[in-house]
């Protein structure tokens, strides 16, 4: 297959790419400023690009001409929890991960979807943060706001991607020891992977749109 995985530097995208490259895919790998995990890869088959998923513009001339399977994996958190209660939350800290974590990767899709190949997968790394039906401790108002907006996005796509034959989940990764989570996650970086690694290949067991944790369960949003 050929995989565009975004945010690929460290953390899941990071994991991600291994996970693929192992299973000898093609992989292309995007970074911001610094190629971190990524350049100590060698590896044929790995493709390493540039990517600023907050800019409308994208590497899109050094992408193949069909992606079957495009991991949104980018993301940022924003300040810690007191910068996001209700007495803390700023206009500019909403729009900020609003950008990143929900527009960013409809951007990618707008600028991709027309290389995504029949049959293929777009799978967008949302959060169970963004499930209202799972919040029962209020606060983090803007990683709580974007990735609930990509879960809405994401089934949009779904609906409008259906007749290119491209299938498009949300999906949760867990609670994963990475930066994002100051390695504070109940599981790590392999098991979150293979685990939504099972749900891709099983995408289309789930409806179009379905939000999906890395242990195949559906999340009710
Ligand atoms: N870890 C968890 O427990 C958990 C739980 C639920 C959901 N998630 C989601 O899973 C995804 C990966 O999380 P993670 O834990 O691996 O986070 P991480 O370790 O903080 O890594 C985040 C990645 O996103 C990249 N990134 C941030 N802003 C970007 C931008 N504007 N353009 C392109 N790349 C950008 C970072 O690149 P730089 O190195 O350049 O900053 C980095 O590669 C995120 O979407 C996150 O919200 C994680």
């Amino acid at each position: 297959m050929n995989i565009l995985i975004t945010g690929a530097n460290r953390g899941i995208g990071l994991g991600f790419v291994r996970h693929y490259l192992a299973g000898g895919h093609h992989v292309w790998a995007s970074h911001r400023d610094h190629a971190g995990g990524l350049s100590g890869i060698e590896n044929a088959s790995l493709h390493l690009l540039r990517w600023d998923v907050a800019n409308d513009a994208g590497p899109v001339g050094e992408l193949p001409d069909s992606i079957d399977l495009l991991i949104n994996c980018a993301g940022i958190y924003g300040p810690g929890k007191n910068g996001q209660e209700l007495q803390s939350i700023t206009p500019e800290v909403m729009q900020e991960v609003f950008n990143v974590d929900c527009i960013g990767p409809l951007r990618v899709v707008q600028l991709l979807h027309e290389r995504m190949a029949r049959g293929g997968v777009i799978a967008n790394l949302s959060s169970k943060m963004g499930s209202s039906a799972d919040n029962s401790s209020g606060g983090t108002y803007a990683y709580r706001a974007a990735k609930a907006g990509l879960v809405i996005i994401s089934k949009s796509m779904a609906v409008d991607l259906a007749t290119e034959g491209v299938h498009v989940l949300s999906l949760h990764p867990g609670w994963v020891r990475t930066d994002m989570t100051h390695n504070t996650g109940l599981i790590d970086v392999t098991e979150s992977v293979a685990g939504m690694a099972d749900v891709i290949t099983r995408a289309r067991q789930y409806e179009p749109g379905a939000f999906v944790d890395f242990a195949g369960r559906v999340v009710p949003y």
